[in-house]
């Protein structure tokens, strides 16, 4: 903070789009609010974004805009630099790396970011003194990282699962109510605007997973690992599988999980789940993000709200501005960058439980005949079989529930399945959770 404006914090805002006008907004909309819970004013000095005609809803009048966002890391009247540009790489980075080598705090919504450089960034943070703060990063509106950091500080953390990524959530919440396959929801969900032109990084899971490896790091102390990440999205589900899900008691999620195994890995996995109706993980609708969290003292606790949007990432990004003017300062993955360990990653291969496989085959004598010594040669032993869709020449879906097994019988047998000449499309396998 300014010496000379000792209960002022200046913020220099780099991006003005969803995020960043957001944070304008509230910053003036609640300024009183924000003032009395705070003893400071926070106020917008210095701005950047691509175009500088483009009408964004806000008055900038009162604000420099300055034409390279870098500059922002170095301004004189910036005492706080929020990121809310984007992109993994430069200028992003560059204006993070800068900013806190000049031991301005830092306050970004850039998983992506986080993900691939958090701890480079989190040593630079350290070094200079210069908090680097990023509630809005993960679940936007949902305050999960003060909630591991803060409120779940004195637990043993076993395992986060988490819905985080919202296209995914509506596009799978419509399609179980709607019966429309896929590709036509996806559609519908880009016309309305709850899904990008490309959407790639949603519907693969990586978005997800940028999430899911910073709640990992938080829960478990360890380097935030995008590597060892093992990613599926949600783009081969059919509304058939939703319909058996149904059957099953459960309904379909694209869950993010980091789970610490009995032998210390750490697990980290995105993947379309089986969820049983009791969880409530299950009943996470729409675009809202859930997620639920298992502490050795406190137990399960469960967090539900909107994941994404305007408001609800506006609203972290001015909670972490607003902690920067209560004092808070702490590493930024919770322990001293050096500390965090680099512990081996377990892999889709080493999840143990039940799973549904789903094959499509020819519908001719002796099919299940040719599978099951596969899955017994693998250890898997069927709980239930169901087929369906049984027309002339067509082909049929065989649905195969497991007892308890782990990933890498499943993957080996979907591997010998997949050659067989009757069977026609990879095998989609779901894990199903307990929880
Ligand atoms: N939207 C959400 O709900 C949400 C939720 C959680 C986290 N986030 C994260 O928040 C960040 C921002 O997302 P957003 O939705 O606000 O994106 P957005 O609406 O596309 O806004 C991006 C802003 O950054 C500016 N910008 C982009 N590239 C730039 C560059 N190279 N140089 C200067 N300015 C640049 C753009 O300028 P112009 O306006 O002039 O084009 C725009 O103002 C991302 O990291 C995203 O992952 C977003």
């Amino acid at each position: 903070m300014a010496k000379n404006q000792e209960k002022t914090l200046r913020v220099g805002l780099a991006g003005l789009g969803t995020v960043g006008a957001g944070t304008f907004k509230i910053l003036q909309a609640n300024a009183d609010l924000i003032t009395r819970r705070t003893g400071v004013r926070i106020v917008v000095t210095a701005v950047n974004a691509r175009n500088k005609g483009k009408d964004r809803g806000i008055d900038l009048s009162s604000v420099e805009w300055v034409d390279n966002p870098i500059d922002l890391a170095s301004h004189p009247d910036v005492d706080v630099v929020v990121e809310a540009m984007g992109g993994e790489n430069d200028p992003a980075l560059s204006l993070v790396r800068m900013a806190l080598q000049n031991g301005k705090p830092v306050v970004t919504a850039n998983k992506a970011l986080l993900a691939h450089h958090g701890v480079d960034l989190s040593r630079i943070s350290e070094k200079h003194n210069a908090p680097l703060m990023f509630e809005a990063a993960v679940a936007g509106g949902i305050p999960i990282i003060k909630m591991i950091l803060e409120g779940l500080a004195a637990n043993n953390i076993s395992g986060l699962y988490g819905i985080m990524n919202g296209t995914c959530n509506y596009i799978l919440t419509t399609m179980e109510r709607t019966g429309e396959n896929f590709s036509d929801v996806l559609e519908e969900a880009q016309k309305l605007g709850y899904a990008e032109a490309d959407p790639t990084l949603d519907v693969g899971g990586g978005d997800s997973g940028h999430k899911l490896v910073l709640l990992g790091a938080l829960a478990f102390g360890c380097q935030p690992d995008y590597q060892n990440l093992s990613v599926e999205g949600i783009d081969r589900l059919s509304a058939e599988d939703i319909i058996i899900a149904g059957e099953f008691g459960s309904r379909i999620k694209l869950i993010g999980q980091t789970v610490k195994l009995e032998d210390g890995r750490i697990l980290q996995m995105v993947s379309p789940c089986l969820v049983p109706r009791t969880s409530p993980l299950a009943h996470v609708d729409g675009v809202l993000n859930g997620i639920l969290s298992q502490g050795d003292f406190v137990g399960l606790s469960f967090v539900e709200g909107r994941g994404a949007g305007e408001g609800p990432t506006a609203s972290a990004i001015v909670s972490d501005l607003m902690d920067l003017a209560n004092g808070v300062n702490g590493p930024v993955f919770g322990i001293p960058a050096d500390q965090l360990q680099s512990s081996p990653s377990a892999s889709r291969d080493d999840w143990t439980g039940e799973f549904y496989m789903r094959l499509v085959v020819q519908d001719l004598p002796g099919v299940i005949a040719e599978i099951a010594p596969i899955l017994r040669d693998h250890q898997i032993s069927i709980e239930s079989l169901i087929q369906r869709g049984r027309s002339a020449d067509q082909p049929v879906s065989i649905v195969i529930i497991t007892h308890q097994t782990t990933g890498k019988n499943i993957r080996l047998a979907c591997q010998e399945i997949a050659d067989l000449p009757s069977v026609l499309d990879d095998p989609l396998t779901l894990p199903i959770l307990k929880i």
